[in-house]
């Protein structure tokens, strides 16, 4: 179990290094894991001048599973676009192949009060979004800057899916939903967008060889009203890109903070980038303040997916519940009156559950 670890920028480093720590307990059970850690972002760029450096890339590429921090921070907003933290994210996505983007959104019963929503609108709330994470007009030819006829500076860029890019993910999302509720809905813009029209007939044309799973469309407009008006309507979600992206830090808040979510980042062969799906929160970075969850919970991801060891999936997930049952919370997740503590102690509280269980 060959794991590179980008601990990246902001509060990445200290999340990540609880995430260490529960590999730690793991290994010392006997797991055969191996790690080893590369800048990357922000920390790419200060170390070798390129966001995603060589020998990080050569790194995550000779593993078998990539475990991310957060990338980003305001010192490197003034950078020319190809130099961004952001952009070391979007290669890496691209030279792995990782195209199949999980994110769940699980709400734990304690924290159904941290959620803006009413309680009664999230308790129980269990949902996945798949979200396509190589195409899109993240990636689409061309864009760029131009001047008008008329002399305008303009901006443009391209939406573009093909129907071999639809088909993989579709299927993701189909043989997810068969594990899961069986109901499966594609997000799209098809009363708009020729792209969209496109992603509707081919996810569509795949349903016959899912005849187990209830197949629906949805607009995406329509859609994040329906993820606040009534998000347990939904099992799983597959969509495109930015959509996805859109909606999955939408689903984030339904699940009380944006601090539990983790991700998994997939390729054909499941090998895969794990990282939360929050950011690298530049204004409590070094504050032993950060939420550790969503790492340690990516750890969980990691050992279902990619190393086909749901045992030890279980095991981490039930550790996270433990210490939020134990009544542990960090100040993304406190509500008032209650008392934070920090990332570390965060860490020591799941350690002690992992050791306990
Ligand atoms: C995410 C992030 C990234 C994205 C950014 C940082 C490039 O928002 O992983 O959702 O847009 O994909
Ligand atoms: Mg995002």
């Amino acid at each position: 179990m060959k794991i590179a670890i980008l601990p990246g920028d902001g509060i990445g480093p200290e999340i990540v290094e609880q995430a260490r720590r529960v590999l730690e307990v793991l290994r010392g059970e006997g797991l055969p894991i191996e790690t080893e850690s590369a800048p990357m972002g922000g920390a790419g760029y200060d170390a070798a001048r390129d966001p995603l450096p060589p020998a990080t890339l050569r790194l995550a590429e000779q593993a078998d599973a990539v475990l991310l921090g957060a990338v980003g921070g305001p010192q490197y907003d003034v950078l020319p676009r190809e130099l961004r933290p952001e952009q070391g994210l979007l290669r890496i996505r691209r030279a792995l192949s990782l195209f199949a983007n999980l994110r769940p959104a699980l709400l734990y019963p304690e924290l159904a009060a941290a959620s803006t929503l009413k309680t009664e609108v999230v308790s129980g709330l269990d949902l996945m979004i798949i979200r396509e994470l190589t195409g899109d007009i993240y990636f689409g030819q061309p864009r760029g800057r131009r001047k008008s006829a008329a002399g305008d500076d303009e901006g443009f860029d391209t939406m573009h899916y093909s129907v071999a890019e639809v088909q993989r993910i579709a299927r993701v999302g189909f043989e997810t939903a068969r594990r899961r509720g069986r109901r499966l809905c594609s997000v799209d813009k098809a009363n708009v967008l020729d792209t969209s029209i496109l992603w509707r007939e081919t996810v569509s044309a795949l349903a016959g060889e899912y005849p187990d799973v209830a197949l629906s469309h949805m607009y995406v407009d329509n859609a994040a009203m329906q993820l606040v008006r009534n998000p347990k309507q939904f099992d799983v979600i597959v969509t495109g890109n930015l959509f996805g992206d859109i909606l999955s830090d939408e689903a984030s808040m339904l699940a009380g903070s944006i601090g539990m979510l983790p991700s998994a980042s997939l390729d054909a062969r499941q090998k895969g980038l794990y990282e939360p799906i929050h950011g690298s929160a530049p204004d409590i970075a070094g504050q032993d303040r950060a939420n550790p969850l969503a790492t340690i919970l990516s750890l969980a991801m990691m050992f279902r997916y990619t190393f086909g060891r749901a045992d030890v999936a279980d095991r981490i997930e039930g550790a996270v519940r433990r210490v939020l049952a134990q009544g542990h919370r960090t100040g993304d997740l406190a509500m008032p009156g209650e008392r934070a503590i920090g990332t570390r102690a965060m860490g020591d509280a799941v350690v002690a559950a992992l050791r306990g269980g």
